[in-house]
Formats: C-alpha cells, structure tokens, sequence
C-alpha cells in the first residue's frame, strides 16, 4: 500500500447510476459507495457505452490517450473521468466503435458479434489507463466474464511489469450462467500464450475459451454474492460445468451476500413514488397500490384485492415457465398481477397471450424502466421471484422494505434472505418453496394469497421485512477483510 490507505480498483462491466442491465448494476454501484465511506480510496472503471455519454454531460477528458494492440490491430484509446453520487472517481474506457452502441452487450438479434473483441479490449485498455492515471491499485475486483481476462493478463503478459507487483486480483461471479464462450481462435487477440493459458486447467472450456474461467482459475481470491449459491456452484446442479474448477479452488471461494442501497430503495424517501411510507404509517402503500392500477389499467377494484408483481430479466434463470404454467389457474381468482420485464421474445410473446386473456387482471410492461420498477414495488402486495437458479437476487430484498410480501424458490441467495411465514411464532419473513415445479409454486402463491385476508398477520409478516437491515456496511466489511487477507495485513483501511 502506498501511503496508509488502501487502493481497490473495480472493473466491472455496468454499475449504477451509469449503465445497466441488472442487479450487477447496482451492486457495482453501491458496494465501492460503502468502501469508500470506510475510507479505502476506491475506483471503478468501465467501458464508455453510449448510455454514459447520454447520461453524463460532465465527463472529464484526460489528455492522455494511449494505443494498445488487440490481434492485427493497433487501435486508439483514451479514459475519461467522472463521479458516483458519493464521489467516487470513475474512469471511462472511450471506443466509440466499440461501445457507442445502443445496448451494453447485445440486441434481439443476439449478443454482438465482436464481444470478445470489446472486453478483451476494454481489460488491457483497464491495465493500461490506470497506469497513465498513476493510480497503482493494492487490488483489483473484477466482476462477471467481462472482466475475467484480467487475472490471467496479470499472470501473463503484465506480470513482469512493476507497476503491479503488488497488485492481488478478486473475482466476483454474479452468474455462473453468463461464462464468456468463444471460439478458441479468439485467443490470439487475447495477449494470451497458448501453451501456458489455453488447457483444461487454464481458461478452456470443452473446447472453447471462457473468460469467466479465466477469472475462476487466475484470480487471487473468487467470491459469489451470497453464502448459499457458493455452496451450489460446486455441484453439479448449479456448477454449468465449472464445478470442478470451483471444488478445486473452494480455498479462495468465499459467499458474501449483496446488500441494498437504501438510499435508493426506501418507500419513505423513493424520488419515484406518488407516496412515502414507512413501518409506522403504510397509508401511502395505498395511495401508490391505486395510482399503479390507474397507470397499468388494471381493474381498480383490485384496490383491495392481492396485487402480485414481478421485475425481472424475462430470461430462462427467473422461472417464467412456473409463472407461465399457473397464470390461468391464477388469474380466475380475485388477484391483479403486473410484470415488468425485458429480455427473451418468446416469453414475452407468452406474457403477452396471457393478458389478451385477463384484460383488467393482468398488465405486461416491457423494457427497461428503473422508475416503474420502483412504482410496482411499491403499489403491489405480493412480489413473485420463482428462479430456477438466484445467485442473490435485490428485488426479494427491496420487496421486503416496501412492504410488499415476497413469494420466492429456496436457491441461492433467496435461501439466505428470505424466511417462511410461520404462523405459530408470527416469524418469517415472506414464503418459499423449495421443488422447480409448477404446483410448489402455485403453493405457497397461495399461502401469500390466503394471508393477504388476514390483516393481523398480514402486517406483522410487512413489519418483519420492513424492520430487515440488508444495508451495504456489513458486505462491504466482509469484503475489507478479504482484501487485507489477500494483502497479508491484519487490517486494510
Ligand atoms: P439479476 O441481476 O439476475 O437481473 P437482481 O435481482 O440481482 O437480478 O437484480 C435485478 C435488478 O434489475 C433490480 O434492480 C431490478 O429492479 C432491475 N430490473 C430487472 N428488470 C427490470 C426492468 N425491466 N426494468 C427496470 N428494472 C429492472
Ligand atoms: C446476477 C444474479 C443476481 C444477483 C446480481 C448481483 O445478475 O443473477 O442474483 O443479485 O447478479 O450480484
């Protein structure tokens, strides 16, 4: 460590207020916010999409613009400058042909087509701008396969470089499911040497390169966001054929579950809400449940009526095909339900279906929209999270301070946040179930369902979410520790 603090760089491929597309978002967002109010000099960087060049009118221009090699190629670069809410320094890595474009990694035609191009690109192009900026990290947090080239460019081609001898690397696994496959010809660009990275035991994967294997095996220390999924990960079941790398490295795998910005997500102070609540007085939970049935033209009898909502990616992941399978059975009884949600055209088209049927009773919204997302939080009763796999999942957690019951699958990290109701304590904090399987799910939405009658219990089982404190301080200490693990000293700060 240079001087008494410590120095952690974030590489991460989407962070909050800048660019998104899920819960990594947020927890690249707030996690360095946490850090940073520990006093640890923390900086992230990320490529420089067209989302941040809208939405950032006040980006610093370092002069420095330096060129790096991807293959053939000798292309130009430069990092520009700007600033979290708290004031954590932020570098943009600038490419316009490489990451001014409409979406962060794809369109509905698919992913693009040159995403081994623009991260392997955007790794170097990390390496080297922290270098002109004289910003020599203690660590290096890498998140997701965007950023997992970067352990292993560490043990290769920079690994000779004084600048970052004393540099140890984490690496963050959000979702196993996402893994970075490319051809094997794709290597060549990485800056990689065959021989030494490209085997079973380095970043290939049956036959491909994976660069989210590459942060699993190069990576000092691995962490994933909640202690339950860490657990999964080396099985089988949830492993995605990284279970033997990961058993392997169980050592350096440690689960530290994700936190919530309550700054952000808080009905008392939500910038995007009709109106505030809190535990003490809910009367605006009403007033925000009516002015969503107007915005969504759901029947406003439903006023009082269970309002079931899901926020989600509409992708295989999330359990769309339980929601799908119930949706009929559900909807004939007196109950609204809204889903908010981007992503794969055949569920959607599914959805879609649905709603011709139940006009009234059900309203699809598609796209990504963070103030509805907070709206529907809010107004509904019953937050619906049936995921085939959750490495930690946010909503379950931002239902829990909205008031708004969660009816969740026991995987990952839901296991680890959300508590069945019992009826005999008055504990719980919403309900689970644990079998992939339509009638489980429809279960337990009906246990939510049946509560909802129960007024007592009902605002016992909000109180006890609403009373949670899921906020940041402790992840981020866990992660402090880590670090100075890493570093060999007793206490990093
Ligand atoms: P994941 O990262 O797997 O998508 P998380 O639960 O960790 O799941 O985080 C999802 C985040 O993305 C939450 O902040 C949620 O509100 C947000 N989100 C998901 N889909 C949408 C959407 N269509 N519009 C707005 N926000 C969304
Ligand atoms: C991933 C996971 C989600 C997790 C988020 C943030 O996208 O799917 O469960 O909450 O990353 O860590």
């Amino acid at each position: 460590m240079d001087g008494d603090r410590l120095k952690v760089l974030y590489l991460t491929p989407e962070a909050v207020p800048f660019a998104k597309t899920g819960g990594l978002a947020d927890v690249a967002g707030a996690l360095p916010e946490a850090l940073h109010q520990m006093g640890i000099d923390v900086r992230l960087i990320l490529p420089c999409y067209r989302a941040v060049l809208e939405k950032q009118h006040d980006l610093e221009r370092f002069d420095s613009s330096f060129w790096l090699q991807l293959g053939d190629a000798f292309l130009e670069t430069r990092v520009l400058g700007s600033r979290t809410p708290q004031g954590v320094p932020v570098y943009f890595i600038e490419r316009e042909d490489l990451f001014d474009r409409p979406n962060l990694y794809g369109n509905n035609q698919g992913d693009y087509y040159d995403n081994c191009e623009r991260f392997t690109f955007f790794a170097h192009a990390a390496l080297q701008g922290i270098q002109t900026l004289s910003f020599r990290p203690d660590i290096i947090h890498c998140h997701d396969w965007q950023t997992g080239l970067v352990p292993a460019l560490l043990q290769g081609p920079y690994r000779a470089e004084d600048f970052f001898s004393r540099t140890r690397t984490v690496f963050t696994i959000h979702n196993i499911g996402y893994q970075g496959l490319f051809p094997p010809a794709k290597l060549r660009i990485t800056g990689l040497p065959l021989n030494r990275f490209y085997h079973p035991e380095g970043l290939e994967y049956w036959g491909n390169l994976s660069l989210l294997k590459s942060g699993i095996v190069y990576a000092d220390a691995l962490t994933t966001v909640s202690p339950t999924y860490a657990k999964e990960v080396q099985t089988a079941e949830y492993g995605r054929g990284m279970e033997g790398i990961l058993r392997r490295r169980r050592d350096a795998l440690h689960g530290i579950l994700n936190g919530v910005d309550y700054r952000i997500w808080d009905p008392s102070i939500d910038v995007h809400l009709p109106a505030h609540y809190d535990i003490t007085d809910r009367s605006g939970k009403a007033v925000c449940k009516a002015a969503l049935l107007e915005e969504t033209g759901l029947d406003r009898g439903l006023i009082d009526k269970p309002l079931l909502a899901m926020i989600s990616r509409l992708d295989n992941q999330k359990g769309l095909d339980l929601l799908l399978a119930i949706l009929d059975q559900l909807l004939v009884r007196d109950t609204g339900l809204i889903i908010l949600g981007s992503g794969d055209p055949h569920i959607q088209a599914a959805l879609e279906q649905a709603v011709g049927r139940f006009p009234g009773r059900m309203a699809l919204r598609t796209g990504f929209d963070d103030p509805l997302a907070h709206r529907i939080m809010a107004g509904a009763d019953i937050f619906l999270i049936p995921s085939r796999y959750e490495p930690c999942g946010l909503t379950q957690m931002y239902a829990l301070k909205y008031g708004t019951l969660p009816v969740v699958r026991a995987t990952g990290g839901l296991q680890d946040t959300i508590a069945s109701f019992e009826r005999v304590t008055g504990r719980g904090n919403g309900f689970t179930f644990s079998a992939y399987a339509p009638d489980a799910f429809f279960d337990a939405i009906l246990q939510a369902i049946s509560l909802y009658g129960e007024r007592d219990h009902w605002t016992g089982l909000q109180s006890n979410g609403m009373a949670a404190d899921f906020s940041w301080a402790r992840s981020a200490e866990a992660y402090l520790r880590l670090y100075a693990d890493l570093l060999g000293k007793p206490e990093a700060g």
